[in-house]
């Protein structure tokens, strides 16, 4: 079995989006590799360090994976910062970066951009507490998206350059875990692009049934086909491609016929599209609750994820000590 491992922002809630693509790989890989989750709450502090609101934004994150299928029986679930050994190791791989190459990385200089005035050395620092984080279990795959492809990247020329140094084959030089066509793109409900986090754009796992009613009726659709068969602009397109998904083929094949012979009211495929989008969300925002308020629950997974991560990591620490010379007296 491969060892794959993936970091979860505490930041944002699942969408409709996460849930048919990611997330259905996710609970699927759980099974056929020896998989990691964490919640990295260390690395939301180098940009939104909130004590008030950090434990609550955990344990939603926790509980809507666990909602979804992470399965802690199968998978080792953990929170970063209840496995402090990531901070030794991305201290001693920080001797091994250079500040030139932080300093050019793209979500640093994007975040020089944006937040002028919080420029700190955290942030400086995010891509090698990542590869300290997938390097501690010395993990053969990540599942990353586009905008965390070169923090991958970097974390593969931190193992090698960390090898070369020391001449050692230790560390493994991580790459992508690709879902190929079994990734299933979910398109947002404002007519462009895939489903996002902007309200308006995104159904939520979390979401009532009333307010996903709401967003369902407010997506963007035009006047109406005029002639038989013609093609779908996408914000219609889109409709469409979530209806694939959350309805039945006999609903779908009959509000595309409604379509291809001008007959459709877009009133009752929204209505429909609603209904049936309530019935995938409505028992995963149960489970949510329910985990979410079960304090014995959440306590027995982190502590049994935090236990089984730790082990995992004190074998590659120890590894990394010794290659590096620091000796027990
Ligand atoms: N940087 C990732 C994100 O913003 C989260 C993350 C932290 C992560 N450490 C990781 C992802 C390690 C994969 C592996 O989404």
């Amino acid at each position: 079995m491969d060892t794959v491992l993936s970091g979860i922002r505490p930041t944002g809630r699942l969408h409709l989006g996460n849930y048919f693509g990611a997330l259905k790989n996710f609970v699927k890989m759980q099974h056929e590799n020896r998989c990691f989750f964490f919640i990295a709450d260390y690395h939301s502090l180098t940009t939104h360090p909130d004590p008030v609101h950090l434990h609550d934004n955990v344990r939603n994150a926790l509980s809507e994976y666990l909602a979804a299928g992470l399965d802690p029986e199968v998978a080792t679930i953990y929170i970063q910062s209840d496995v402090p050994q990531v901070a030794e190791l991305s201290l001693l791989l920080s001797m091994h970066a250079y500040v030139g190459e932080l300093e050019r990385t793209a979500s640093f200089k994007d975040k020089i951009r944006k937040h002028p005035d919080n420029i700190n050395a955290g942030l400086l620092n995010y891509p090698v507490l990542m590869a300290a984080d997938i390097l501690l279990h010395r993990a053969k795959y990540v599942p990353v998206g586009k905008d965390q492809e070169q923090h991958l990247e970097m974390t593969r020329r931190f193992a090698r350059r960390f090898n070369q140094i020391y001449n050692v084959d230790f560390l493994p030089e991580s790459e992508p875990y690709n879902f190929g066509h079994e990734l299933i793109k979910i398109p947002g409900l404002d007519g462009n692009g895939k489903m996002g986090k902007s309200e308006g754009n995104g159904i939520f796992l979390a979401d009532t049934d009333d307010a996903i009613r709401k967003k369902v009726m407010r997506a963007v659709t035009d006047s109406g086909p005029t002639v038989p068969n013609q093609q779908m602009p996408e914000p219609i397109a889109n409709i469409f491609t979530i209806m694939k998904v959350v309805s039945s083929a006999d609903t779908y094949d009959h509000f595309l016929a409604a379509y291809n012979d001008c007959s459709i009211r877009y009133g009752d495929l929204k209505k429909q599209l609603a209904e049936d989008i309530i019935q995938v969300v409505a028992p995963i925002r149960a489970r949510i609750e329910d985990i979410r308020s079960n304090e014995a629950y959440l306590h027995k997974v982190v502590t049994e994820g935090a236990e089984r991560a730790r082990a995992s990591a004190d074998a590659t620490i120890k590894g990394v000590r010794e290659i590096m010379g620091i000796k027990p007296f």
